[in-house]
């Protein structure tokens, strides 16, 4: 029975900043991998330290599997998605080369490409985004395509207004052009479908964390077979492989992979992308369209409330950056938990120029400078309507006290 005087349950809208919850089967594999398991591949020839490898391996053919590579070995484990971005920005580019990417990429790439462009050693192109819709017109792209290019980086997803790129279609672009393209996929992997060899990818950059429900300290990166070549490492170390070597192994994934692995996340990870298998991406997808639907439908109706990005659902995913009249994003996402139990994420969403694109850089509320960005909701595949329901009610309650407002926290 309901009792109306009972608080509401913690209810966790930010996905974008990692999933949660994980399906259960996660962190039973994690349990058994500690309790039963424990050693590290590669590193003894005993039963435990071959089961670790099997794990391991079991999750890269599944990865494999969701992403149509070519080759499991392909799929090399990294930290979070902005170690797969590093490695191949790092990795990829030599003194000269001239790198593009777009006015809504995510910090784990504009960092990056700063600090070589600070000093000269590359040069950059930042193509710009619609200012309403957040997504990049492919031609933009091959436009800003000079004969020194060597990378082409596009976040997939924004995980600021959930604008969702053709990366088929850049992809095609890059590979006319003969230009590596790299995508950063930290908020599509796992919502949306992606086919590396359909979409011309030749990096794919994943978090383990978000859309593929395995722990944080997990991620992914795929490198089409052949591009390893021009990849320099940007890390070296024991693989457990030809130790009598000098030199990094060359072959795949050792090449990629110096140090132990996380191998209790990868097993966690395994067990997360077996579950978005087995549900598949399109039904997940489905999923989450119906509650983009419920929530854009709902917040129309809401005076005072504005949201970024696409209103066409298939050009976007379930990440919802919201402004309500006299409120900073700050004493927003204040509220919603404090009051509401709603958890949701304000300010910059490490996406400076996203925001600049939108003009959610400036203050929300006049006479408060540091009351930039917005307070984001992002969805994940075990919300439900009812809970975005619940989330609509209680902006719509906070946006009709606007006139009591400009507090902040
Ligand atoms: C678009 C985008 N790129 C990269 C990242 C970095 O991901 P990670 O935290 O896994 O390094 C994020 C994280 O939110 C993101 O949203």
């Amino acid at each position: 029975m309901m009792n109306s005087e009972l608080p509401e349950p913690r209810l966790y809208v930010d996905n974008a900043a990692t999933s949660f919850p994980k399906p259960p089967r996660v962190l039973q594999a994690m349990v058994n991998y500690a309790q039963a398991i424990g050693a590290s591949a590669g590193r003894g020839a005993y039963a435990e330290a071959r089961e670790s490898g099997r794990v391991i391996g079991a999750c890269r053919e599944r990865i494999n599997k969701l992403f149509h590579g070519e080759d499991a070995n392909h799929f090399i484990f990294t930290l979070n998605c902005s170690d797969g971005l590093n490695m191949v920005i790092h990795g990829l580019l030599r003194p000269g080369d001239h790198a593009i990417s777009t006015a809504i990429d995510h910090n784990s790439v504009l960092r990056p490409l700063n600090e070589l462009a600070s000093d000269g050693r590359i040069t950059r192109s930042i193509v710009k985004v619609d200012a309403e819709t957040g997504l990049v017109d492919p031609q933009d792209i091959r436009r800003a395509i000079t004969a020194q290019t060597r990378l082409i980086v596009v976040a997939h997803a924004s995980n600021v207004s959930g604008s969702l790129q053709d990366i088929r279609e850049i992809g095609r672009i890059a590979r006319e052009a003969g230009v590596a393209f790299l995508v950063d996929a930290a908020q599509s992997a796992g919502h949306v479908p992606i086919d590396v060899q359909r979409d011309g990818i030749d990096f794919l950059a994943v978090p383990g964390h978000k859309g593929l429900l395995g722990p944080l300290g997990t991620g992914v990166l795929y490198i089409r077979p052949g591009i390893e070549k021009k990849l320099r490492t940007v890390r070296q170390g024991g693989t457990g492989s030809v130790s009598e070597s000098d030199f990094q192994p060359e072959f795949m994934p050792d090449r990629f992979e110096p140090g132990s692995h996380n191998a209790i996340g990868i097993a966690g990870l395994s067990e997360g992308v077996a579950w978005v298998l087995e549900q598949t991406v399109a039904k997940l997808r489905a999923h989450e369209e119906s509650l983009c639907a419920a929530f854009m439908d709902a917040a129309a109706g809401i005076e005072g409330l504005t949201f970024l990005g696409p209103r066409q659902i298939a050009q976007r995913v379930g990440v919802y950056s919201v402004r309500v009249n006299g409120w900073e994003p700050l004493a927003l996402a204040a509220e919603l938990e404090h009051e509401f139990n709603i958890l949701t994420r304000p300010g910059l969403h490490c996406a400076p120029l996203a925001h600049r694109t939108f003009g959610t850089h400036l203050p929300a509320v006049a006479g408060k400078p540091t009351s930039v960005g917005t307070t984001r909701l992002s969805f994940g595949p075990f919300l439900t309507r009812p809970e975005i329901n619940r989330c609509v009610a209680a902006l719509e309650t906070i946006a009709a006290r606007a006139g009591k407002l400009a507090h902040s926290v």
